[in-house]
């Protein structure tokens, strides 16, 4: 089943990100249909989500499928001291396809590699998001009408920020330019970098918000990960390092448009949230077509 996962963003060609995009163009349309009926997703959340897991649960209600699942690893049997292996394993004989979130970077991978059914990766620590990277480009492709050219502003921590990783690689396929912005200590690490110069794809690293963000059409804000710092102290350093005001949304483009994965804790004001340049909010209702289409796919029923 491990072709039929999708685990990193990576593992879908540029020609599937764009038939994904497609597809959920159509369900945005037309979200309410019976292609599941019959089928069962599994939702594991060993971590806290609200919209990744209820956008999922939402996209398989609309879709007529049924879901199963825990939203608290403390309630299964892993409290127990059950492995991830034969969790996997035992839930794969109860669904036909596994959401699945976990702390551990390769988490995800491993799943997919003993499942029986396919597994999506709903985010593995710091490491991957591949569905909210694909919410993020159907937001960025509807809000700019395209995905070639862009320049995009990305904010915050950008070290521990899975959203961040799966964008970047995601986006390398459309000739964008990248501003990274985040404190020294959150930078980006060397290994994207490093994709991004083997792929050709430009980039300027600030550590300054609002004389930064001037000319771009997309500033993609996050949230600094305060469950992957070892040290609460380090977290206490940065945890304001950057809180974007309407003020600063003056002199930017008309076609600017400010994303956030969510959920925010103080980086955006709530003062922006009345922009019409805001779209974190559509961003999130984007999430329940894109995964319609994503399941859609890896279950063949289009
Ligand atoms: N964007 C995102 O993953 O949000 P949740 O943590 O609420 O699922």
């Amino acid at each position: 089943m491990k072709n039929k996962s999708l685990v990193s963003i990576d593992d879908y060609t540029k020609e599937e990100y764009l038939e994904i995009l497609r597809v959920a163009s159509e369900f945005e349309k037309n979200p309410v249909q019976n292609i599941l009926e019959g089928r069962v997703v599994a939702t594991l959340f060993f971590e806290p989500s609200t919209r990744t897991r209820l956008s999922f649960e939402s996209a398989v209600n609309r879709l007529g499928g049924r879901v199963i699942g825990f939203t608290d690893s403390s309630s299964s049997s892993v409290s127990k001291g059950e492995s991830l292996k034969d969790t996997i394993l035992t839930v794969s004989n109860y669904s036909d396809l596994i959401v699945m979130r976990h702390p551990l970077e390769g988490s995800a991978r491993y799943a997919s590699e003993v499942a029986t059914v396919p597994v999506i990766n709903a985010g593995d620590g710091a490491n991957q998001h591949p569905t909210q990277c694909l919410l993020d480009l159907y937001s960025i492709q509807k809000t700019q009408g395209t995905l070639e050219n862009l320049k995009i502003s990305l904010v915050g921590d950008l070290k521990y920020g899975r959203t961040v990783h799966s964008l970047l690689m995601a986006m390398s396929h459309f000739n964008p330019t990248f501003n990274f912005i985040s404190p020294e200590e959150l930078k980006l690490p060397d290994e994207y970098k490093l994709f991004l110069e083997s792929k050709g794809i430009a980039y300027d690293e600030y550590s300054e918000l609002a004389e930064n963000i001037k000319d771009s059409d997309i500033i993609y804000m996050t949230r600094v990960q305060r469950e992957r710092f070892a040290d609460p102290l380090e977290y206490e350093k940065v945890k304001n390092v950057y809180i974007l005001k309407n003020k600063m949304l003056e002199g930017t483009k008309d076609n600017l448009r400010v994303l956030h994965p969510l959920p925010r804790v103080n980086e955006i004001s709530t003062d922006v949230d009345t922009s019409h340049k805001a779209y974190y909010f559509p961003q999130a209702l984007n999430g329940v077509f894109t995964r319609q289409a994503i399941m859609s796919k890896i279950l063949g029923l289009r």
